[in-house]
Parts: structure tokens; C-alpha cells; sequence
């Protein structure tokens, strides 16, 4: 049985990722009316308060229950979205990261921001050797901020997972410890 995990506040400057309040909950309001961001989690679509509510007790029993990280993203004092690492294979040395932001929210390279600044926390401090992330293909948004967070494509993953009625692709990305301890004796 996983021990209960304690979640951190990591800062980049400009951003804070921190344990979910039930006082967050109007950033699903916005999340409820993004077309995608309801397929891909179960941020619940329509809105309203008690399956919300709901939501953000669930991201506080992953922790609970030692199966993932889920932050989150804090701009300002304005929630924006959500990012974590989840531990199923933890075990075999891996964690994949999910992620989302509201509409307006983005555009301005907060994800990109976000994804460097979870990795590299990961790396660091849950000293993970793998960490995974999973794209649909015509994702740009998402394949770019993961290519310029140091995530490397690996291939695609075909009819790899269930989103809304159908079989999705998935690109496979990584990112290795060793990469970052590569740059990090490059740049000294
Ligand atoms: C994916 C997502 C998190 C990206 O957030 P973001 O903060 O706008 O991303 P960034 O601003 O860091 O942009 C990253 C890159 O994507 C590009 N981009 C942003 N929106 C784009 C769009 N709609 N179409 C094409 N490219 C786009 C940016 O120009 C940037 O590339 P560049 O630096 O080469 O110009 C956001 O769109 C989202 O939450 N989408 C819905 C949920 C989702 O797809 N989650 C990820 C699942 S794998």
C-alpha cells in the first residue's frame, strides 16, 4: 500500500503549484467549457458546485492514497489549471505527467514554464529516473510546450487509450534524469 503523500508549494517566479482548495473552485467553471479538457479528466462538464466539489476531493485522495502529485496552477492568486505527476509505475521508475490549462490562460508559455518547473522538482526531489507524458497528435499546443520543457518524442502509441467515444493515438515523450544532469555539467 503507497504512504500518504505531502504536496509541496513549488514557485517558478511567476507561478505556484499547490495542494487544491475547495476556494479553486471556479477555475472549473472555465475548464467545464473548454471542448477538450473534460475528455481528457474528469473535470465535470456541465458545471455545478457539487460534482465540482467533487472534483477537487479527488485530487486531494491521490495524494491521500499515494498514487500522484495533483497541484493546482496558481497565477498570481488566480487558479489557472492543473498539472501532476502520476505514480502507478512508480515502482519501475516512472511518472507521467497530465496537465491543462483554462482558455485564458494560455498562449504565453505558461505551460511550457509549468512542465519545466514540475520536472525538474520531480527529478530533484522524488528523484524519478523517467518521466512520461502522452499527446494526441495534432496537439501542438501541448506537443510544443512538451519538446521546449526538454521532453524528447519516442513514437507513437496507436489506439492506446479511450477519449470521449474512440481509440486515441498517443506520441509518446520522455524526459530522463541523466538528460538533465547532462545540461546541468554543460553549463556547469
Ligand atoms: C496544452 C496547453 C496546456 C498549452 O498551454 P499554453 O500555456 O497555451 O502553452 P504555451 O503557451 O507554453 O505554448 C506552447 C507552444 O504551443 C504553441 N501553441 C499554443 N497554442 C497553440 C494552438 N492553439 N495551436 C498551435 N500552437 C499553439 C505556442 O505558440 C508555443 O509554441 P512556440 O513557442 O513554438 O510558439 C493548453 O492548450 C491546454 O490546456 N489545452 C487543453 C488540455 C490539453 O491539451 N492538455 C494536454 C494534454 S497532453
Amino acid at each position: 500500500m503507497p504512504e500518504p503523500l505531502v504536496l509541496p508549494t513549488i514557485t517558478n517566479g511567476e507561478h505556484t503549484l499547490r495542494e487544491w482548495s475547495h476556494d479553486d473552485i471556479e477555475v472549473l467553471r472555465e475548464a467545464a467549457t473548454d471542448p477538450y479538457i473534460p475528455a481528457i479528466t474528469t473535470v465535470p462538464q456541465p458545471f455545478d458546485p457539487a460534482t465540482a466539489a467533487a472534483y477537487i476531493d479527488r485530487q486531494k485522495d491521490r495524494a491521500r492514497a499515494g498514487t500522484g502529485y495533483s497541484f493546482v496552477v496558481v497565477e498570481g492568486s488566480r487558479p489557472i489549471g492543473n498539472i501532476g505527476p502520476w505514480l502507478r509505475d512508480l515502482d519501475l521508475g516512472r511518472a507521467s505527467i497530465g496537465y491543462w490549462l483554462v482558455p485564458s490562460a494560455r498562449g504565453k508559455g505558461t505551460a511550457t514554464r509549468i512542465l519545466t518547473t514540475l520536472s525538474d522538482w520531480a527529478f530533484a526531489t522524488l528523484h524519478i529516473p523517467r518521466l512520461e507524458l502522452y499527446v494526441e497528435p495534432w496537439n501542438t499546443a501541448s506537443l510544443r510546450a512538451a519538446q521546449k520543457a526538454g521532453f524528447r518524442e519516442e513514437g507513437l502509441l496507436r489506439s492506446w487509450q479511450e477519449i470521449g467515444d474512440n481509440r486515441a493515438d498517443m506520441l509518446m515523450f520522455s524526459r530522463i534524469r541523466s538528460d538533465t544532469d547532462q545540461t546541468r555539467n554543460r553549463n556547469g
